[in-house]
């Protein structure tokens, strides 16, 4: 087994080389602009960098219907979620197919030039429906959807300099980079693990296991846009720096960021998640219980049977499954119901509200629920 091909085949780079760099830059100054949001910003660098390779630009429509009728690309690739550029309809008015734009980020600052190859209005509660398996506004995802403007901008897009001021600088490794260091190290079996959440000992657990399995672990918290009441990044990247420090072995394991962000899509943001890290040379993802998910949106386990709908070989990169895991007071160690007998009375489950409320009161939850060096950096974060 070697380290993962990219998805299509070849790992898309849209930097534009430097020679061109100077002419397009000034080209971009005579061009019309559309100011972006964070999750387009977010989506461009990984349109960029090769994360969301074969795309090479924001979705046209032939991909973008294919996609929510049948998670496949028009070239029969398995793709789950859209990827996509919004512009209001007076936007949309001033540009023309065929011409190009430039791509600002919120400050006024040029990141790119999109190859407008089409503009086509779109129907936000039927891509709520496919996408998210809800039309309610309460969900992220879907509130992001109706928040877009009316219509679509697809194409290529040129890069023509990362987006400013990127946090995690050190922690922030684009797929050719992580491939890199994969051969580097060695490693041919890798298990990627997603997380927009504080780390917690199941979260160690269902990894260490994973860890027992393969050559080494990619512990990738995405960055990018997440919900609010989300733990906000740097804090939770403070607290894996410190269980990495002090819990696992440092030539097995890899920290570095996911900067997408978060759509809150449950099983088909599985499927995204897992499409993502094989662009990173990953070959296997953890996908543990209601991965992905908000509220009661998706049953505990959706998000691993939706693998079932596509062709191993197909999606090129293997999912390891874990039960909903625990500390069990009994079998005294971290467990789930597919290795422990003992009922729930034995089990140190706390919701994710109680722990939050006990964080914010200063009080450290037990060390079978957190390590009490992670419990120590989210009160300090959330008694500030
Ligand atoms: S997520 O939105 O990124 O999925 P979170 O950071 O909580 O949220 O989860 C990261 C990964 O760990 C996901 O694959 C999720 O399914 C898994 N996970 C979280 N908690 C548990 C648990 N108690 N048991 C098993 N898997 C879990």
């Amino acid at each position: 087994m070697s380290i993962s091909v990219p998805h299509g085949g070849q790992l898309i780079n849209r930097f534009v080389a430097v020679e061109r760099l100077r002419d397009l830059e000034s080209k971009a100054g005579s061009l019309k602009t559309i100011q972006l949001s964070a999750r387009e910003i977010s989506d461009l660098e990984l349109i960029a960098t090769g994360v969301f390779s074969p795309l090479e630009g924001f979705m046209g429509r032939a991909d973008y219907e294919s996609v929510l009728k049948s998670m496949h690309l028009v070239n029969g690739l398995p793709w789950s979620l859209p990827i996509t550029l919004s512009a209001t309809s007076a936007e949309a008015a001033s540009f023309n197919e065929g011409s190009e734009i430039a791509l600002q980020d919120q400050k006024g600052l040029v990141l790119a030039i999109l190859q407008l190859e089409e503009k086509f209005p779109f129907d936000k509660e039927k891509e709520a429906l496919a996408a998210y398996g809800t039309n309610d506004d309460s969900h992220p995802g879907v509130a992001y959807t109706h928040s877009q403007g009316d219509v679509l901008l697809g194409g290529k897009i040129d890069m023509l300099r990362p987006p400013a001021a990127q946090a995690f600088s050190e922690h922030r490794l684009t797929p050719a980079e992580t491939r890199q260091a994969f051969l580097e190290k060695g490693w041919n079996r890798i298990v990627a693990f997603q997380t927009r959440n504080p780390v917690h000992r199941a979260h160690e657990y269902i990894q260490k296991c994973a860890m027992e399995i393969t050559d080494g672990l990619l512990l990738h918290p995405i960055v990018g846009a997440t919900k609010k009441g989300d733990i906000p990044a740097d804090v939770r990247m403070d607290c894996y720096k410190v269980l990495l420090e002090n819990y696992y072995p440092k030539d097995r394991t890899m920290l570095s960021v996911f900067p997408a962000a978060m759509r809150y899509g449950g099983p088909k943001e599985a499927i995204f998640h897992a499409i993502c890290r094989k662009n990173y040379g990953v070959t296997h993802f953890i996908v543990g219980r209601d991965h992905a998910g908000v509220g009661d949106f998706y049953g505990t386990y959706d998000a691993q049977n939706i693998f079932k709908e596509f062709e191993a070989d197909a999606l090129g990169i293997q999912p390891l499954f874990f039960d909903h895991s625990f500390y069990c007071k009994r079998c005294i160690g971290m467990a789930s119901a597919k290795t422990c007998s003992h009922d729930a009375s034995q089990r140190i489950a706390l919701s994710g509200t109680k722990v939050r409320e006990m964080l914010s009161q200063g009080i450290k939850p037990p060390p079978e629920f957190s390590r009490p060096e992670v419990a120590k950096i989210l009160i300090e974060a959330m008694t500030k």
